[in-house]
Formats: structure tokens, sequence, C-alpha cells
């Protein structure tokens, strides 16, 4: 190897090591993901920049948490790559895409009933031996969910909504995730616990520096904790901008928005307002 190589070799890497600092923590290129022969996911692009929160919008069925599964591993897009923190990721086992650092907080909560909610925290952190940073950790997530701590020795399938929500979301954090994936964390709960729950997610993000993607249908509390948003519909990003711009369009306002209006106007206006499809 002359000079003039080496050299070449050295300024590669130190531009690579620029990149790799200023690079999204996680880029979605072009996936294309299937049931079967239904296409959920018709080519989806979407980066989430190191320290943000992203949010992907979209009403039922838009794709959502099949965007988020295709992410942590549990399901293999046909084509297109997921690319976590520089490296290609996409079909890796989800045990190995959890032990780099990406939490999967599904929908619906899925908590095991049948374990205490101590447990459940536990089963968190299995993939882990530093029996230190497991304590710290678990002791972070009481903090974030006094609620959790006041009710560790019961069965989680006697919380409420809202507490297995809370308990899911610390089951993720028990990972140690670099990366957290919420899917629809505000589904069926009351509005003040969905501000509650924000609130804290805000800080997980805040506090921790955990990078966090979002999906939700509530657009109204998923534009306000994020700072880049995603519209899917029928599984395409049909709209992207600014959490900040996306309030202020028209067609968010009153396709999304006004869907959280009660009663007969909210249900006349949904219907009639066809914007994308
Ligand atoms: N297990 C499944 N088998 C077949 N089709 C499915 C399955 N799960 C989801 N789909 C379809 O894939 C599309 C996207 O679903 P999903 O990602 O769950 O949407 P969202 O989370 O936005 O509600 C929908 O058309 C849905 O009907
Ligand atoms: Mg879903």
């Amino acid at each position: 190897m002359n000079d003039t190589t080496t050299q070449t070799a050295s300024a590669q890497s130190a531009q690579a090591a620029t990149d790799a600092a200023g690079e999204p923590i996680l880029k979605v290129r072009n996936i294309e993901t299937y049931y079967g022969p239904i296409m959920a996911i018709r080519g989806v692009s979407l980066e989430v920049p190191r320290g943000q929160v992203v949010t992907v919008l979209g009403a039922n069925g838009a794709g959502k948490t099949t965007v988020l599964k295709t992410v942590s591993g549990v399901m293999d897009p046909q084509k297109g790559q997921v690319i976590y923190e520089g490296e290609e990721i996409t079909r890796q086992d989800p045990n190995r895409i959890v032990a780099r650092g990406i939490g999967h907080v599904p929908e619906g909560r899925e908590v095991f009933p049948f374990l205490t909610v101590l447990e459940n925290l536990q089963m968190g952190a299995y993939l882990r031996r530093d029996r230190a940073g497991i304590q710290d950790d678990m002791d972070r997530v009481f903090d974030y969910f006094p609620r959790l701590k006041e009710r560790e020795a019961q069965h989680a399938g006697q919380l409420s909504g809202g507490e297995q929500q809370m308990l899911a979301i610390g089951r993720a954090l028990m990972t140690r995730p670099k990366l957290l994936l919420l899917d629809e964390p505000s589904l069926g709960l009351a509005p003040l616990l969905v501000t509650e729950i924000f609130n804290i997610i805000r800080r997980i993000n805040q506090e921790q520096g955990v990078s966090i993607l979002l999906v939700e249908q509530n657009a109204n509390v998923a534009l306000n904790a994020g700072d880049f948003g995603y519209v899917l519909e029928v599984g395409r990003i049909v709209m992207e901008d600014t959490c900040a711009n996306l309030l202020q369009k028209d067609d968010i306002k009153e396709f999304y928005l006004g869907q959280k209006e009660e009663g007969v106007r909210g249900k006349r206006r949904w219907k009639k307002k066809k914007l994308w499809r």
C-alpha cells in the first residue's frame, strides 16, 4: 500500500465517522411488506433523526403497525431496507434487533396477564446480564410510572388499560433502547391518561435521548408530541413535514383533527372529506 492509498483510506474512515455522527438513527428505504398475497406496505421510506420524535399518522388499516413490525424484525419485507445506526438490519432476528437497541411497544400493549408487574418488567431485561444496570433501569421506570411501583406485585391482567400501556412502555425501557417504536399508545385510553402518557414519552425522549418512532391515529396528540411527521394512506406516505407545519395544514385539520370531533357532525365530515383516496 503506498502513501496515497493510506491517506485516502484514512480520509474515507474520517468521512465515515462524520457521517455516522450526523446520520439518522433509523432509515427505512422503500420497503414493501406483504400478508400472503396482500401488499400492506407499498414502498415506504422514512427517517428518524437521532434524538427526535418522529410520528407516522394514518387511519385504521393504513399500514402503521406493519411498518413498525418490519423495523423490529417481526415481519420481513419483500423489498427495501431497514438501516439502523448505519447498518442494514433487514430480515434480522427480532431478538438481535432488540439487543442492538430497538425497543418495540406493540399495539394493544400485549403484557403477560398472568405475570406480575415486576415479572413483566424483568421479562423486558431477559437478554441482559448487567444486574446493576437492570436495577437502575427498573428504578427509572418506577420513577416515570409510580403507579407501576404501587402495583408491582399484582398480575398485569388486573391493571387498567392505561396502566397496561405504562407497563408495556416500561418493559420496552428495560431493554435500554436507543430507539423506541410505539404503536398507538393512545388507543382506547381516556384523554387525561393520554396526556399523562405522552408527557412521559416526551420526558423519555428529552431526559434519556431515546429516539422515538410513534405511530398514531390520534393526530392531535402525536403532532403535539412529535418533531417530524409522515402521513400514511393505504400503505404509502402521502405527506411529510415538521409536526408544527402539519398542524397548520387544512387537510390535516379537517381530515385528521376533525376525526376527533364527537357525534354526527364529526362523522359527516369524515364521510365527505376523502382527500387522498
Ligand atoms: N394478519 C393479517 N393478515 C392479512 N392482512 C392483514 C393482517 N394484518 C393487517 N393486514 C392488512 O394490512 C393492512 C395494514 O394493516 P396494519 O399495518 O395493521 O394497519 P394499521 O396499523 O395502520 O391499522 C390492512 O389493510 C390490514 O387489513
Ligand atoms: Mg395498527
